[in-house]
């Protein structure tokens, strides 16, 4: 019986992205800036059976994530003309559902295992679109470090460089890196501060509906995007952190400022993520040099220097309601096992 196994990392945007320009196609409406991390990951098998099944971390699911998963599945039938069925058996090294991008390792994973198991062949930024369709930040989690996205809907490494050796070279996109690899001159490191272990009340992709349709930022939104991404890349480019933390934080900040204009507004924000937000800021002033980003979810996201990464760790570990902190660094693209 035919099984293949691949691993994909989940990442979190710089400049983020947020509302799509078609909801058919899952394109965004902006182009978007991340980093993908060595510390959270899906593993995912695929295995032919009479009927599509999916379970996550071994528990048969249905509903909605059963119909994602296999209305994904339907394009590779159709891109690849066989008809076959299978399990999908994933498990998620990243809390699910909770503002960790676990949809963005979950479909990176089940676009590559997909690629190999249905025979596609695609080349790396057909791969990248593919992915997006189960989830617009997926596409960004085939590819290593720190990675662009267009709004053609695909993305690829901000500066590309031909895969190392590891267990993956060859058989993936990204192939595995030593951390601080594909980051250029910054040796960035994101701690990941869980501030609630709730469920999101709300899925990232309703929000965005509710945005893009009754929120009076939501044009300011999209006309100051572009100005954005192009900075954080030149900021990149030029090695220089401060700038780059800067618009990582405002990014963030102008993403949940316009879903909380919407009508009715809404936040994902917990007491543990303000008081998070408030400490970062002050520790900033007074300490080391460390930004913000949140997604559709509470926790904090700290983008640092890795020089300065324990530091950030500690203090931020010791603010009342924190429940953990992960450091990450950058992490490999996808790859098949
Ligand atoms: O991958 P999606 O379509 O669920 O959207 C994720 C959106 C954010 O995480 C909030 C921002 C981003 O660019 O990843």
């Amino acid at each position: 019986m035919k099984s293949v196994s691949a691993i994909a990392h989940s990442n979190i945007a710089l400049i983020k992205y947020w509302g799509k320009a078609d909801t058919e196609k899952n394109l965004p409406a902006t182009g978007s800036l991340s980093l993908t991390l060595d510390a959270f990951y899906t593993q995912t098998q695929l295995r032919e059976a009479e009927a599509d099944r999916f379970l996550l971390d071994g528990k048969e699911q249905s509903g909605e994530r059963l119909e994602r998963v296999k209305n994904f599945l339907d394009k590779a039938r159709k891109l690849s003309g066989k008809n076959i069925y299978c399990d999908v058996l994933s498990k998620n090294h990243v809390p699910t559902e909770a503002g960790f991008a676990s949809s963005a390792s979950g479909f990176a994973a089940l676009a590559q295992a997909v690629n190999s198991f249905f025979e596609l062949g695609l080349a790396p930024r057909e791969l990248s679109a593919l992915a997006r369709q189960g989830s617009g930040s997926a596409a960004r989690s085939i590819f290593p470090g720190l990675v662009k996205m267009s709004q053609e809907g695909f993305a690829e490494p901000v500066s590309p460089r031909p895969p190392s050796r590891g267990p993956g070279y060859g058989k993936g996109t990204g192939s595995r890196v030593k951390p601080g690899m594909t980051t250029d001159g910054l040796d960035l490191r994101l701690l990941v501060v869980q501030c609630s272990a709730v469920k999101k009340p709300m899925s990232s992709r309703e929000a965005m509906n509710l945005t893009t349709k009754t929120s009076p930022y939501y044009s300011a939104w999209l006309s100051s995007h572009q100005a954005d991404l192009d900075d954080a890349l030149e900021a990149i480019k030029q090695a220089d952190f401060s700038k780059l933390g800067e618009l990582t934080e405002y990014s963030a900040l102008k993403m949940h400022a316009s879903l909380m204009a919407a009508k009715p507004g809404f936040w994902y924000f917990e007491p543990t993520t303000i008081a998070v937000m408030n400490e970062v800021r002050d520790l900033r002033r007074t300490g080391l040099e460390g930004y913000l980003t949140l997604d559709a979810g509470p926790q904090v996201k700290v983008l640092c220097l890795n020089k300065d990464a324990a530091w950030w760790q500690k203090k931020l570990q010791e603010i009342p309601g924190v429940l953990n902190v992960t450091l990450a660094g950058p992490g490999p693209g996808a790859y098949d096992l």
